[in-house]
């Protein structure tokens, strides 16, 4: 992955883990970064393997799970000073959260980038210089300039998409798009302008690290009402356009992808602006269950929680 793959020269560059890092010839051994505390849910009954003919990119079933019991102010302060030479004794210390999102392990890479359902989360990344080719200029207002790549989703969501925002204008509802398809180099300006605001560890509860974002696979958009009040912030939630998403986007094949109560399995706090389009029997699986897309997989087990 473009942003994952680690040199020793970094690592040296890290004063709490030059030692260890020495004596293990650089490699890496940690677990994969995990979300920040979130809602603890209770695994009950496992998911329904989904049809074979509608999951063609079926994540590996043995993924790392999120931990729910992380705490956001458990975030480590970045290392400034440089490693003071070669190490002399073993090291004592346990090793500490990665301080740069460049220092997080290898995840898995999806091999199917191009699948309508394709899983992209914390522990499945797209392949290096993904980029999806049938991307279109969804015909729905934005709150974007005209000429945006921001505007735009793969073909089969545009149209999905002009459909729902059509419907929820019938119903009083107007939509506008805040956010929709992100190159990986604006994702990753994003995310590095996140990580400087609020650290890594929180960043990463609401930013995706470049190469994990749903955004980059031309699937995913941001939408808010016509105002742009409360665009793609948490006071969203509870307005007649989140309650409209909330009943109304599994019909046209889209999800709210990361659910109120579910950040434990999705790894990010509630986005109730955040649609992703899956086609209609897996959207409609999926809110008729109440399950996130990591359940509907069979990578986590799925909730008692609703
Ligand atoms: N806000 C979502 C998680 C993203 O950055 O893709
Ligand atoms: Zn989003």
């Amino acid at each position: 992955m473009r942003r994952v793959h680690k040199t020793c020269a970094k690592q040296n560059f890290l004063l709490a883990s030059a030692v260890v890092l020495l004596l293990a010839g650089c490699s890496s051994t940690t677990a994969p970064g995990q979300p920040d505390a979130a809602t603890p849910t209770t695994p009950a009954e496992q998911t329904q393997p989904a049809p074979a003919n509608a999951v063609p990119n079926q994540p590996a079933k043995n993924a790392p799970q999120p931990s729910a019991d992380q705490k956001p102010d458990e975030a480590p302060k970045p290392s400034t000073e440089p490693a003071k030479g070669p190490a002399t004794k073993p090291a004592q210390k346990p090793a500490k959260a990665p301080s740069s999102y460049a220092d997080l392990p290898d995840l898995e890479v999806v091999a199917e980038p191009e699948s309508i359902t394709v899983l992209v989360n914390k522990q499945r990344q797209l392949p290096d210089d993904y980029e999806p080719t049938d991307l279109e200029f969804p015909n729905v207002p934005y709150l974007l300039p005209e000429k945006s790549v921001k505007r735009q989703m793969r073909k089969e969501a545009a149209a999905a998409l002009e459909q729902l925002f059509a419907a929820a204008k019938k119903d009083g509802i107007a939509l506008a798009g805040v956010s929709a398809y992100r190159p990986h180099s604006y994702q990753k300006a994003l995310f590095e302008r996140y990580v400087k605001q609020d650290g890594l560890e929180k960043a990463r509860t609401y930013s995706a690290v470049p190469g994990t974002s749903e955004h980059e696979t031309g699937l995913a958009i941001d939408v808010s009402g016509i105002d742009g009040k409360c665009a793609a912030t948490s006071c969203f939630a509870g307005t007649k356009e989140a309650k409209w998403l909330a009943e109304h986007a599994q019909e046209y094949g889209f999800i709210i992808r990361y659910p109120e109560g579910k950040d434990a399995i999705t790894g990010y706090i509630y986005e109730p602006w955040h649609l992703r389009y899956v086609g209609n029997e897996v959207a409609q699986a999926i809110s008729e269950k109440h399950i996130t897309l990591e359940e509907y997989f069979g990578v986590v087990p799925v909730s008692s929680e609703k």
